[in-house]
């Protein structure tokens, strides 16, 4: 059977997306602001190299890029054998579309809406710079490890609870180690750390927050539960929601992971932090 091997936590902001493109497109090197993400991510790159995953199950939210506001899933996987990149408004980035794995996918669905989560099932799903913008800093182009992406609402209320990120990732072990193949999994769940794009608190961040749950997240998952929503927005900024998709990550791993690897900085606007646990 399939068994995880790690789970790596991770944020994603379209700048991000950005940088790498300029810096690997005729700029040769990074912002000041930015360079300490492309080095702070390096150790990062090593360690998933190490851990040689077969696929990737990555949790993370699309930004009104492939879902609307008419139509936006609580939770959505994506089950074809490729996923095409969606145009944020500045052109398609020079990126391959992310492979994926149709059997993954199948087997993935079926556990998890016979376990009650209701999701919705892609064919074609989207995938905008929730995946895109951190994935080529910690793997090689063309992308080599096929992904299981599911999407889950950050967008529109309500969101789903925090407990439920954390009961996702829970279903996701059971469902990754029923899987009938020797493969190493990776769970990755990616969300922006604090940050605010909307309203009169545009603009706000909180990089001690930052720093307070990478410390917190890989012991104390049940105290970081136990606060609401809506609390970790008002410290953060309103899109600090996010954080809580990366309880999934943790709770897909068992109590015996261990810290690889932790950093956070703040290049610009968002929060910017990765975190990556194995398996012994
Ligand atoms: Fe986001």
């Amino acid at each position: 059977m399939a068994r995880i091997v790690g789970g790596m936590g991770i944020s994603h902001t379209p700048s991000m997306g950005i940088e790498y493109d300029r810096a690997h497109g005729g700029n040769d090197h990074f912002p000041t602001h930015w360079q300490p993400w492309f080095d702070g991510t390096r150790p990062a790159r090593d360690l998933l190299a190490e851990l040689a995953p077969d696929h990737m199950v990555v949790v993370y939210n699309d930004h009104l890029n492939y879902f609307t506001l008419d139509n936006y899933p609580t939770l959505a996987i994506g089950i074809g054998d490729e996923f095409r990149q969606m145009d944020e408004g500045w052109g398609p980035r020079e990126l391959p579309p992310l492979p994926g794995n149709h059997e993954w996918g199948i087997h993935l669905s079926q556990h998890l809406i016979d376990n009650d989560f209701d999701l919705t099932v892609c064919q074609d799903l989207g995938i905008d710079h929730g995946i895109f913008s951190w994935l080529p800093y910690v793997v090689d182009l063309p992308f080599p490890i096929p992904v299981t992406p599911i999407a889950v609402n950050m967008i529109r209320e309500p969101l789903p609870r925090p407990q439920r990120m954390a009961a996702l990732g829970s279903a996701l072990r059971r469902a990754i180690e029923g899987f009938p193949s020797d493969q190493r999994v990776l769970v990755v769940a990616t969300g922006g750390m604090s940050h605010q794009i909307s309203g009169a608190r545009f603009g706000i961040a909180n990089a001690d927050l930052d720093r307070w749950f990478l410390d917190k997240l890989p012991r104390n998952l049940d105290e970081l539960m136990k606060i609401d929503i809506t609390e970790y927005m008002a410290l953060g900024g309103t899109e600090a929601a996010e954080l809580t998709l990366w309880f999934a990550m943790r709770a897909a791993l068992s109590d015996a992971a261990q810290v690889q690897y932790s950093f956070s900085t703040f290049p610009q606007i968002t929060g910017c932090g990765v975190l990556v646990m194995t398996e012994p």
